[in-house]
């Protein structure tokens, strides 16, 4: 069977910093606060109505391309992961497609709503399809915009400052050396704790949670009301129902236990142990969960990249954004141990192995 690789990486920035005094000036939080429990010093933001996930993760994606030694044309599959589309729908896929100037080629274009570890399983689909030999080129992307949908009140504080723009893209191809590309990769979820960390509203669940309350939920068939047409009722507009929501302290406990575990499982199934690892990339979630986990796996500074005191959290694109400054650094080289694992909303959770 073909082994997949990745034959080029890279990444993209707003140029837009956002400090936590920025922040501090807007809400009530402290620089002490963000960095004593996340290890965030500042992070990026795309130009409101310049930029977008679709163009930032466009950016991302002609130097992944470029870097593999190839052009969009060569791009026979599109996956795109985010949480923080441009559309609602269609998805991202088909406007990467577009964006690069390749919607004449007519490839197939998916997209992936695992938010933090839609990156991970994006590689996932991606390694599958080359292993089958259905496509040789296929365009994976993560990427999010996320500070157009951030509440900048003092009530969402221990979600926005958080969160940060960014973007990530890499090029997977067959490798022709078969000990060489994605060893394995592991994929999980629990639906059990899905409100624990979420963007619920609008949507049809909207409705169907006011009624449990009691609220007169009965816009008629077709709806009348604008509430109804975007499925939210006056009382979830006035309260801002309309923000991610996240239950922090049992996302943390639950983040430092799947992780190492889905990391355990992917070096079993290669037959590898933590010390064979060169290079570790978490998702950056929270500074102080990765250090977790790099004790846990008893991995030293230089093994672990973090990025996350300079670009705070960016979900789907924290892993190829990681990933890629590693490499730019010199960090990721041919031959070595590269271990990508990735926990969040959902709960969703993945790893990858990778010889690079
Ligand atoms: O990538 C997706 C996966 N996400 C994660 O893995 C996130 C996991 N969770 C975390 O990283 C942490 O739980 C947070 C960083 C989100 C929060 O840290 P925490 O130590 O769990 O704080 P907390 O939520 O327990 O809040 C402690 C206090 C509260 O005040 P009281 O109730 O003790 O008076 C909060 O209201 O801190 C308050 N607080 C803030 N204070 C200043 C919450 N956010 C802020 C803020 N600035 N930004």
């Amino acid at each position: 069977m073909l082994q997949s690789k990745i034959a080029g990486i890279g990444h993209y920035l707003p140029s837009q910093v956002v400090t936590n005094d920025d922040l501090a000036k807007v809400m009530d939080t402290t620089d002490e606060w963000i960095q004593e429990r996340t290890g965030i010093q500042a992070r990026r933001y795309g130009i409101k109505h310049e930029e977008t996930t679709v163009t930032m993760g466009a950016e991302a994606a002609k130097l992944a391309c470029e870097r593999a030694g190839t052009t969009p044309e060569d791009i026979d599959f599109i996956i795109f992961a985010t949480l923080s589309p441009d559309y609602y729908f269609p998805g991202c896929g088909v406007l990467m497609q577009r964006e690069l100037g390749i919607a004449h080629k007519e490839v197939g274009a998916l997209d992936i709503r695992n938010q933090c570890s839609g990156f991970v399983y994006a590689l996932s689909i991606a390694d599958q399809f080359v292993k089958t030999g259905m496509y040789k080129n296929i365009l994976v992307v993560g990427s999010e915009m996320h500070s157009m949908g951030l509440d900048f009140s003092t009530r969402g504080r221990a979600v926005t400052v958080i969160f940060g723009d960014g973007a990530g893209a890499a090029v997977v191809q067959p490798s022709e050396d078969p000990n060489r590309g994605i060893l394995t990769t592991k994929l999980h979820s629990n639906g059990t704790f899905a409100e624990k960390l979420a963007f619920i509203n609008p949507g049809c669940h909207g409705g169907y949670h006011a009624k449990k309350q009691g609220e007169d939920t009965d816009f008629g068939y077709p709806p009348t009301s604008t509430y109804g047409e975007m499925f939210m009722t006056p009382r979830m507009m006035e309260q801002g129902m309309y923000y991610p929501n996240m239950e922090g302290q049992f996302v943390f406990k639950m983040a430092v236990q799947k992780f190492p575990e889905v990391i355990h499982e992917a070096l079993d199934t290669a037959g590898l142990k933590t010390s064979d690892i060169d290079m570790f990339i978490p998702h950056q979630a929270n500074l102080r969960i990765s250090q977790f986990v790099q004790r846990q796996l008893g991995l030293r500074d230089d093994q672990v990249w973090n990025n996350i005191q300079h670009y705070g959290n960016t979900t789907a694109a924290s892993i190829p954004i990681a990933l890629c400054e590693a490499w730019e650094a010199g960090k990721v080289n041919p031959g070595d141990l590269v271990c990508l694992a990735a926990f969040g909303s959902g709960f969703t959770w993945a790893s990858a192995l990778i010889r690079w």
